[in-house]
């Protein structure tokens, strides 16, 4: 199949393209950055600007994975524009073309009760996406590790401290997942037609609750036994810090994200492991 990925470039969609690729796919990479295609990347892609019509024209399938996790309102990049009506874009696109498959990378979390606006906004997308293509397969991954994931970066500069800052009580569980299942997940899932009109919640084998995970972080980063010794700062004291501080991007926070660390991000659907049947544990590929 000839498959047109949105998001090509970032952290999932590099990983997509190669899955995609290893699947005997084309693939036609949409980004705002054409240095995908260069020579020596290796995976012979046809990549475009994201101008959407002439890069879904030639396609089959697309599997939209644009999204952000950090609005920078300066910048007009919100989860607005981004999540909604970015999807609405993809949606229209799609529609005036020939393709026939549509997968959509959503979030585990993303529910009509939101409780942040990134769930928030995920779910209007996805809904968006229900009403115009039914037959669209929906995908919402737990937090991805591996290859270096932003998260787990800041879980590292976290643990590095000889006593631990921890927002929020620590006891927020998740299920994360590697990045390389994921991908692999949506490169089977494109070509399978018992996957369209589904929903799959993805989430890893192991649970961890955020004080676990932050345990493991300093273990396999820096060889420290855990349990590491931490200082809990409550979620709602925090967030005059994070008010001031999320408009420096290098800030490791915002408060969106804040909210998130207090919602349980975790699923019980095994549904995808009929694609990935041994998904992999969390080691010390962060
Ligand atoms: N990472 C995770 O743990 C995780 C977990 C669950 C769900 N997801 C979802 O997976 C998707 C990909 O996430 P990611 O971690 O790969 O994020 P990422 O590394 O930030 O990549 C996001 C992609 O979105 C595009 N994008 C970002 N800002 C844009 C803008 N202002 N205008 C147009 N395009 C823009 C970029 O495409 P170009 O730069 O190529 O144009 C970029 O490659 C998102 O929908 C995210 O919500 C991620």
């Amino acid at each position: 199949m000839r498959v047109a990925v949105t998001g090509a470039s970032g952290y999932v969609g590099r990983a997509v393209v190669a899955a995609l690729v290893a699947e005997g796919h084309e693939v036609v990479a949409v980004s705002r950055h054409p240095r995908l295609g260069d020579p020596g990347h290796g995976l012979g892609l046809d990549v475009v600007s994201d101008d959407l019509r002439p890069a879904f024209s030639s396609a089959d399938a697309v599997v939209h994975l644009v999204g952000i996790i950090r609005e920078q309102p300066d910048a007009g990049v919100t989860f607005e524009r981004l999540h909604v009506e970015a999807t609405q874009r993809v949606l229209d696109a799609v529609r005036q073309s020939n393709v026939s498959r549509l997968v959509h990378m959503s979030a585990l979390g993303t529910s009509a009760r939101g409780g942040s606006a990134y769930f928030e906004t995920k779910w209007r997308a996805e809904e968006a996406v229900r009403g115009a293509w039914p037959s669209a397969t929906i995908v919402r991954p737990s937090l991805m590790f591996g290859g270096g994931a932003d998260f787990f970066k800041t879980l590292a500069g976290l643990a590095r401290n000889p006593v631990v800052p921890v927002p929020g009580d620590g006891r927020t569980p998740f299920d994360p997942v590697a990045r390389a299942d994921v991908a692999r997940a949506l490169a089977l899932i494109v070509s399978d037609d018992g996957a369209q009109g589904g929903t799959f919640e993805i989430g890893g084998p192991e649970r961890f609750t955020l004080n676990q995970l932050i345990d493991r972080v300093g273990q396999a980063a820096f060889g420290r036994r855990p349990p590491l010794p931490k200082f809990h700062m409550p979620l709602r004291a925090l967030r005059p810090l994070v008010a001031f501080g999320e408009r420096v991007p290098a800030f490791p926070l915002t408060r969106d994200q804040l909210d998130m660390l207090g919602i349980p991000n975790t699923t019980n659907d095994t549904r995808w492991h009929r694609w990935v049947p041994d998904p992999q544990r969390l080691d010390r590929d962060l």
